[in-house]
């Protein structure tokens, strides 16, 4: 979604503004626009590559802000990119995020005779920090003023053309980073951007500002009460956010996969004891062992996660697991005794607006809540009482790959974790966790097989997904990732399912990708395969151990146990829609009208 820089120091601005938008592309966006100390402002409908070709070469200064805009409020059009300003053009703002009451904003202040140029909510912002800056002409205080009316959600980077050094930021529900040069600071709303130029960060946190200038940085509550903060180290580095040789960051992260597994179990597995150590998660314990209830929670592929990790925990420990999509959960009546319940929050980004929302509902009504999180330091990550991290390194390909195998290993370990509390180990399960990096790279190994099924398929219409029990979600996960990545209409349903009313659709021409390894489900998922083949329906089989008869292909994977099988079986089906988008010569990386992190509802 939305993407914000900003730059403050001795140095030009405008190259890191720009690089700074381009490495926030996967974000998502349809505008771009900088706006430059003693320069002015540019702004451009498309892509950052149009912006930039734009930007003349004396476009120089020591300060700058910059921002990519998903559109909400008005059309992807130059006149609603950011930066915004007021009416006497002394205030540029750029803004991440919702103002909810801006039609109230914007009525009174046309009343008063100030002239809108946008349809945009962050107009009616920009136009309230120039009235405020009008009464008092000091940039922090104009900006204090402003977003103490202001509801909704926001991040937000602010110049004045009077105060030509100095950047205001604040945050309430949109993330920010402030990155640390010498006598220079970068401003980010995530981290990419900054990694090329430091990895000393401050967080800001929801109801924070702070003053940058050349000169030095100062951070305050929105009432302006100073506040201390520690300066943190990002873990990620710049070669992480390279494509390294490949066409797409998707193939790439795909490939990352053996090493993602490893770093998620990396010094948490002791084979020897038969134990799992989560540091995080060590303090929580005595009210692990307690636990009565969980309820898992996420969008999109974290919520398929989630439904596996449902199964994990039911089947390793025993306890009753409950799964919902994050944007119907936070709506939802709760009637959950907060007594030995758990919300699990799983998000790849830790800002997705939903699951960011269900955990504070959550905590509004006394439940303990643990975050399944990727991005270090993300909303989600500071706001859940405890929490284990993927990591994954950066995802950049808008499509989550390596980073839902990663959340499946973590609830995996976190269902171990459980299972130890409550005074057993489930060796047989740790000792296949260790194996599984190999079984990844096998996987892989054979993508060949997988690109001339990619080539035999590519013009398909529709595509049907099916599997059973550990399979079920990964039926809904891989027709996802088709939809995602090569607008390929796919279905998926619980291959049970079939004869119920999706039995209607299949004919020659309407394959159906089966997961159907050999587990406890196999011969039942069988019969419902025959079904489908005896009409005419074609196959395409991902399983294990020795071929079934009569498929029209077969893709195997290493044998392990159930519960660990959908870290395998997804794998082949990430491949699938990555060659049959490529076949298609889609924007694999930025699938049309999708962004990376959904921060708005
Ligand atoms: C699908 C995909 C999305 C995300 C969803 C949640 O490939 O990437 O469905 O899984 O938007 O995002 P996070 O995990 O960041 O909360």
């Amino acid at each position: 979604m939305c993407g914000i820089v900003g730059y403050v120091g001795k140095r030009n601005a405008t190259p890191f503004l720009i690089e700074g938008l381009e490495a926030l592309e996967y974000r998502g966006y349809d505008s771009a626009g900088i706006y430059v100390a003693g320069k002015g402002v540019l702004k451009r409908a498309g892509k950052v590559s149009v912006l930039k070709s734009c930007t003349p070469s004396d476009f120089i200064g020591a300060a700058g802000i910059a921002h990519t805009r998903w559109a909400t409020h008005g059309a992807p059009t130059e006149n609603n990119a950011h930066p915004h300003t007021d009416a006497t053009g002394n205030i540029w703002l750029v803004h991440n995020g919702i103002i909810e009451n801006y039609r109230a904003i914007r009525a009174s202040l046309e009343a008063e005779g100030v002239v809108f140029r946008s349809e945009t909510d962050t107009e009616a912002l920009a136009q309230l920090v120039g009235k405020k800056y009008r009464e008092l002409p000091i940039l922090e205080a104009a900006v204090a003023a402003a977003l103490s009316e202001i509801r909704g959600a926001y991040g937000i980077a602010v110049m004045s053309t009077r105060e030509a050094d100095k950047i205001v930021v604040a945050r309430l529900g949109s993330p920010l980073l402030i990155g640390m040069g010498d006598r220079e600071y970068y401003v980010a709303s995530d981290a990419t951007p900054l990694l090329p130029h430091t990895r000393r960060v401050i967080y800001l946190d929801d109801g924070e500002m702070a003053v940058l200038t050349s000169h030095g940085h100062s951070i305050t509550s929105l009432t302006q009460a100073p506040i201390e903060k520690g300066i943190e180290t990002l873990e990620w580095n710049i070669e992480s956010v390279k494509k390294k040789g490949h066409d797409h960051f998707m193939l790439k992260e795909i490939l990352e996969i053996p090493e993602v597994i490893e770093n998620a179990i990396r010094g948490r597995l002791d084979l020897e004891n038969s134990h799992v150590h989560l540091g995080g998660l060590a303090d929580a314990e005595e009210r692990l062992r307690k636990t009565k209830r969980i309820i898992i929670t996420g969008c999109g592929s974290a919520y398929y996660a989630s439904l596996i990790g449902e199964l994990l925990i039911e089947e390793i420990v025993g306890i009753p697991v409950e799964t919902e999509i994050a944007s119907e959960l936070r709506y939802r009546r709760c009637t959950v005794d907060p007594e030995g319940a758990i919300l699990i929050a799983v998000s790849q980004s830790g800002e997705t607006a939903d699951t960011l929302e269900a955990v504070r509902e959550a905590k509004r009504h006394g439940i303990f809540t643990l975050g399944v999180v990727n991005v270090v330091g993300s909303s989600i990550a500071r706001e859940t009482d405890t929490g284990v991290y993927n990591h994954a390194g950066p995802e950049i390909g808008v499509a989550s790959t390596k980073a839902f195998v990663s959340q499946l290993v973590v609830l995996a370990l976190i269902a171990l974790y459980l299972k130890q509390c409550h005074g057993t180990a489930e060796t047989n399960i740790l000792q296949e966790l260790t194996r599984l990096p190999d079984y990844a790279r096998s996987i892989l190994g054979e993508r060949e097989q997988i690109e001339e099924i990619a080539a035999k398929y590519a013009g398909m219409q529709n595509a049907l997904f099916i599997g059973r029990k550990f399979q079920y979600p990964i039926a809904y996960e891989g027709a996802l990732k088709l939809k995602e990545v090569s607008y390929v209409h796919a279905e998926a349903y619980g291959a049970g399912e079939m004869k119920h009313g999706p039995l209607a659709l299949i004919d020659p021409e309407f394959p159906t990708i089966a997961l159907m390894p050999r587990d406890s489900v196999y011969e039942k998922t069988l019969s419902n395969i025959e079904e489908i083949r005896s009409r005419g329906g074609k196959i395409i089989a991902i399983t294990t151990g020795s071929t079934p008869q009569g498929m029209n292909e077969v893709i195997s994977v290493p044998e392990t146990h159930e519960a660990l099988l959908p870290i395998l079986t997804t794998i082949p089906l990430q491949l699938l829609a990555y060659y049959i988008a490529r076949s298609r010569a889609l924007p694999i990386d930025m699938p049309r009208n999708l962004a990376k992190s959904v921060t708005v509802e």
